[in-house]
């Protein structure tokens, strides 16, 4: 019998190589050794108390049924009250729709946005999911190569050189997976004023902003006719509650209610109650307490590996990723990825997993260990250069 087959389009849908990472990483472990995980695009951390306290009293009260598909009104709200206290932005909790994670807001905001025959303008490196999520739509991701020039991030001029008739949409995340780099606020904002005059839809991931560790965290939201992805996994430290957000024109908010209808019907309904508690006095202090564990993470990581030969030309401002050149070692970074891992127990992701553009250059190192499992990782570095 023949099996039915699979639509053109998973086709183009490449796997994650950091799970193979993973997994080996994973088989390593079981037979005794003691793997660094330094592959993993989360935080160690677990989820503050108040907000875990908040998600157990929500399932005891029978918060269990649907909610509607834009989210909890209160949650909204809390939102949008977040980017008037901490981004000086001004939200209307009615362009504010709670997603399940910053995936369901960036497939919200694309499906929305392209369908066949769209360009959709993004970085590469950049986060993987994004060209998959285009291809989703029977769209063309249009991954546009950057490098240290640009701190990995795209500009105006690298924009206007591949706009075509076809550009529907300008994707940026800032700070970015896998590079830590901020966009310049005004680089945004002429980015910003190309995409208002050629009626090109601008969407900024906004993960990582308050994950920033220098310079001012300028959130894209300050103008009301720009797509902003954000989330609750990150610096929220809530990663398999799987809850996000997008805030969007008002101009796209029915075409959005409707697609979010059917595609979700709403996001979790005790995840939506647990975050209502992460913008409590006490949640942010905690979270403020982590977000600066990992910037002292940053500052200890990245000199030891720029002394130990691998290029970091741009100071990573966010997130928790370095994206280092290793090309002084190797001119493979899969191969040096694996080879890390079978020999001192060190697992990073190659820069495969990122894109096109000299992926066989780079590692990604995510800090997402204490500092004591970080030292011991730079020894071990030492060990597999020696
Ligand atoms: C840049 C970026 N955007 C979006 C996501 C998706 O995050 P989530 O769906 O957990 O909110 C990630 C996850 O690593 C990311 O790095």
């Amino acid at each position: 019998m023949p099996e039915p087959r699979t639509a053109a389009r998973i086709a183009g849908i490449a796997a994650f190589h950091v799970m193979d990472i993973l997994a080996r990483a994973q088989a390593l472990e079981a037979a005794g050794r003691d793997i660094i995980h330094l592959e993993i695009g989360e935080p160690d951390f677990a989820t503050p108390e108040p907000i875990v306290e908040a998600g157990i009293t929500a399932l005891r009260a029978g918060h269990t049924h649907y909610t509607g598909a834009l989210g909890l009104p209160a949650l909204r709200e809390a939102i949008a009250g977040f980017y008037a206290t901490r981004w000086q932005a001004v939200v209307d909790s009615e362009c504010v729709v709670v997603t399940p994670g910053a995936s369901g807001a960036l497939l919200l905001a694309l499906g929305l946005l392209a369908g066949p025959g769209d360009e959709v303008l993004m970085a590469d490196p950049g986060y993987p999911c994004n060209r998959h999520f285009a291809q989703f739509c029977d769209a063309r991701a249009v991954s546009i190569p950057v490098d240290a020039a640009s701190g990995f991030q795209l500009t105006l001029e690298l924009i206007e050189r591949h706009a075509t008739s076809a550009t529907r949409a300008v994707l940026i995340a800032s700070p970015a997976n896998p590079t830590g780099t901020a966009i310049p606020a005004g680089e945004l904002s002429r980015i910003h004023d190309w995409c208002a005059a050629h009626g090109v839809a601008l969407i900024v991931d906004e993960i990582y902003l308050a994950l920033t560790y220098e310079g001012s965290e300028f959130s894209a939201a300050r103008w009301n006719d720009v797509f902003v992805v954000n989330s609750f996994s990150k610096y929220f430290l809530m990663t398999g509650w799987r809850l996000g957000w997008l805030v969007a024109p008002a101009w796209a908010m029915p075409g959005l209610e409707r697609v979010a209808q059917n595609l979700f019907l709403a996001a979790s309904t005790p995840a939506q109650h647990a975050a209502l508690a992460a913008f409590s006095p006490a949640a942010l202090a905690e979270l403020e307490a982590r977000k600066a564990e990992l910037q002292d993470r940053r500052d200890y990581m990245l000199p030891a590996l720029r002394e130990r030969g691998f290029l970091i030309p741009t100071q990573p401002q966010g997130a928790f990723y370095l994206y280092a050149d290793c090309s002084v070692h190797t001119n493979d970074s899969a191969q040096f990825a694996q080879t890390l891992l079978e020999q001192v127990g060190v697992a990073v992701t190659p820069g495969l997993d990122f894109g096109r553009h000299q992926p066989q250059r780079f590692l990604r190192i995510a800090y997402t260990q204490p500092l004591p499992r970080l030292a011991e990782a730079i020894a071990r570095i030492d060990r597999f250069l020696a």
